[in-house]
């Protein structure tokens, strides 16, 4: 596996690299939900690249950038292991370098939900996603489930700007108890990582409504909170969705696709998981 600190090593690299190529883009801290999109990468295409990279840009102020985990050798070690080609780490400087003022917007998409709650947090994804597409220009992209408004966001961009990317969305990789796996799942301290399993729990119900014929969609929504609001550690719920799989309107009545999806203060951690509807 190669490691390349700056923006021209990698696009060097990735030239010579055979094709198809996937990108598995990450800001480390991996874990098996990450790991699930390396080995479906890994099979798909001829040559792998990741990235690990905490980009400042989609923290909001007060969020936890600066203790955002790093575990950065055991991170490159696992890669190696999933035999990645080329890894991506560059400083904050070489992404974002004195000057920079060149931003992707996806306004709409990138306002609603998390949007809402999170300022900016998708101009930032975006800004850095295009620029990783546009160095690397891979033939696919792997994102996971978890983060589902990101992977309509990102679909949205690739398509909007001609990246000429396949995006590739993979299911959520749960713990035993439905807890979805996300680095920051480490905030929690033992209470909390009991009573967490209450979010997967809220969007189960939905789905199982869902499946016996309920496509109201307020109903849907008001069942969901209700599981949520029963456990005492759920400090602060920021929102329950029902909302089109590509637009993320809420929907009043489910007749295609839809994807359900909270978001949960439990502790220091903000939680966010969803189901999708009718795929
Ligand atoms: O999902 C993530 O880890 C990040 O948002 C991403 C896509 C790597 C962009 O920084």
């Amino acid at each position: 596996m190669q490691l390349l600190r700056t923006a021209q090593d990698m696009a060097m690299a990735c030239r010579g690299a055979a094709r198809p190529m996937g990108l598995v883009p990450t800001m480390g801290a991996l874990h098996e939900g990450h790991l699930s999109l390396v080995r479906q990468a890994r099979q798909d295409n001829d040559s792998l690249a990741a990235t690990i990279f905490v980009n400042p840009t989609q923290f909001g102020e007060g969020e936890d950038l600066t203790e955002y985990p790093r575990p950065l050798e055991d991170d490159l070690a696992a890669l190696d292991r999933e035999g990645v080609d080329l890894v991506y780490v560059p400083p904050v400087s070489e992404v974002y370098p004195p000057g920079f003022n060149t931003w992707v917007d996806v306004p709409g998409l990138g306002d609603l939900l998390e949007g809402a709650h999170r300022p900016g947090h998708f101009r930032g994804v975006a800004t850095v996603v295009a620029k990783l597409f546009n160095l690397i220009r891979p033939d696919r992209a792997y994102f996971g489930q978890k983060d589902g408004q990101q992977t309509v966001v990102i679909r949205r961009l690739a398509r909007d700007l001609d990246i000429g990317v396949d995006v590739v969305v993979l299911p959520t990789v749960r713990e035993a108890d439905g807890l979805a796996l996300s680095s920051r799942n480490a905030y929690l301290n033992d209470e909390e990582r009991r009573a967490a399993p209450v979010v997967y729990r809220a969007l189960c119900k939905a789905q199982r409504l869902w499946e016996t014929g309920v496509t109201d969609a307020r109903m849907l929504r008001e069942e969901t909170r209700r599981v949520l609001e029963a456990e005492p550690l759920v400090e602060r719920i920021d929102y329950v969705s029902v909302a089109d799989t590509e637009t993320l309107d809420e929907l009043d009545h489910i007749d295609g696709a839809a994807m359900v999806s909270v978001a949960v203060q439990i502790g220091r951690p903000r939680l966010i998981d969803n189901v999708v509807l009718g795929q």
